[in-house]
């Protein structure tokens, strides 16, 4: 079975961290996005993916190379500049070999049974199944209501006036020549804006495949952070974890003090360093990443190789790759310090408005 995976995104919402990094390879609960949603995708029967890529493409080849250390066959098709969702789509499409093809958002963590909505779109003979989950506030999300049959209705993008809680959850299930038909080659398209719309128009079914599994979106840092945790506790489970659930997981080479406490879920990267009485809860420390003594870090990404100083405070912080916070400081909420910015001794309390 084919899939089709969407990274091409600049994952402007998780700067400065995607910077340098492509925000499905950035590392959740220790490997990269990507490595958990090609594990996922080969449990469920895929076994050839084609990588739609654009925004720092090289990066995706130089990890996963041709799949084979992963179990899959693995292509990679770049956008010279960025097709959107749909036309993402469409360039990939000589690389298909079956007659339906499973299509991933590169930044969604979920545990719906996707081998049970490709059965579905078999059995109904849709045009395109979609997987819709129900959110508590759909209105940041495209809304898809869908009569008793589970046929959709319309398509509201981020309706203000949301009709159902059901939302598009990011995984779609299409008939290749539906794919190949609707879509215009070489054209910037949104799947959700334009060609599900135009499809219904023209009186295709489209179906929708509704469960209520764990689903997450990890565009933001809550959400990416939230995510890793998740994880790490198996409250999401990944074929592709290294190592088994619990508090916390530390990759090969991390040193954390005994006298330190690491919890909530909390990720420590290869030789990252947790000092004496420091407290690191539900957060993500990449590769190198330093936390002094008596530092306190929640709900935060430390990046590759950034510093954070002796009783330092970081809450709901983002930290870029090189960057060294001296001690005494205080972050909160939102604040993000941009790659190797250097912050002194005792010098800021900084507190943003952003939550997301
Ligand atoms: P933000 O800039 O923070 O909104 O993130 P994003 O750029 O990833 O956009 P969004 O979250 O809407 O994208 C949803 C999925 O589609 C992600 O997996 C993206 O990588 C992917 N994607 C978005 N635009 C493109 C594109 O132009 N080409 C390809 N191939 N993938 C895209």
């Amino acid at each position: 079975m084919d899939a089709i995976l969407l990274v091409g995104g600049q994952g402007t919402r998780l700067r400065p961290l995607t910077a340098s990094t492509p925000k499905p390879m950035l590392p959740a609960a220790g490997v990269p996005f990507t490595a958990h949603q090609l594990a996922r995708a080969r449990a469920a029967g895929i076994d050839h993916v084609v990588l739609a890529t654009s925004y720092k493409a090289e990066v995706f080849e130089g990890y996963f190379g041709d799949g084979g250390a992963f179990g899959l066959e693995i292509e990679y098709v770049h956008e010279t500049s960025p097709l959107g969702t749909g036309g993402g789509i469409r360039n990939v499409a000589s690389r298909l070999r079956g007659d339906d093809v499973v299509v991933l958002n590169g930044d969604v963590l979920d545990a719906h049974d996707i081998a049970a909505q490709v059965a579905q779109h078999r059995a109904s003979k849709a045009a395109v199944t979609l997987y819709l989950t129900r959110v508590e506030d759909p209105r940041a999300f495209g809304c898809v209501p869908v009569d008793d049959d589970g046929r959709v209705l319309e398509f509201r993008e981020k309706d203000p006036n949301p009709v159902t809680d059901l939302v598009n959850a990011g995984c779609y299930v299409f008939r290749r020549d539906v794919l190949e038909g609707a879509i215009p080659a070489d054209t910037v398209v949104s799947v959700e804006r334009d060609t599900f719309p135009a499809l219904l128009a023209g009186g295709e079914r489209l179906q929708g495949y509704v469960e209520e599994a764990y689903w997450l979106d990890l565009g933001t840092p809550t959400a990416f952070v939230r995510g890793s945790c998740d994880l790490v506790m198996g409250v999401v489970p990944s074929p592709a974890l290294p190592g088994p659930p619990g508090q916390r997981l530390l990759l090969a080479g991390a040193d954390v003090s005994p006298e330190a406490t690491v919890d909530g879920g909390t990720a420590v990267g290869a030789g990252a360093y947790v000092g004496p009485g420091a407290r690191v809860h539900g957060s993500v420390l990449f590769d190198g990443a330093v936390v002094r003594p008596n530092a306190v870090v929640s709900g935060s990404v430390v990046g590759r190789d950034a510093v954070v100083g002796t009783g330092t405070v970081l809450d709901a912080v983002v930290v870029g790759d090189g960057a060294r916070i001296g001690s005494g400081n205080e972050l909160l909420r939102g604040a993000r310090v941009f790659p190797d910015a250097r912050i002194g001794n005792g010098v800021v309390r900084f507190s943003s408005d952003r939550t997301s």
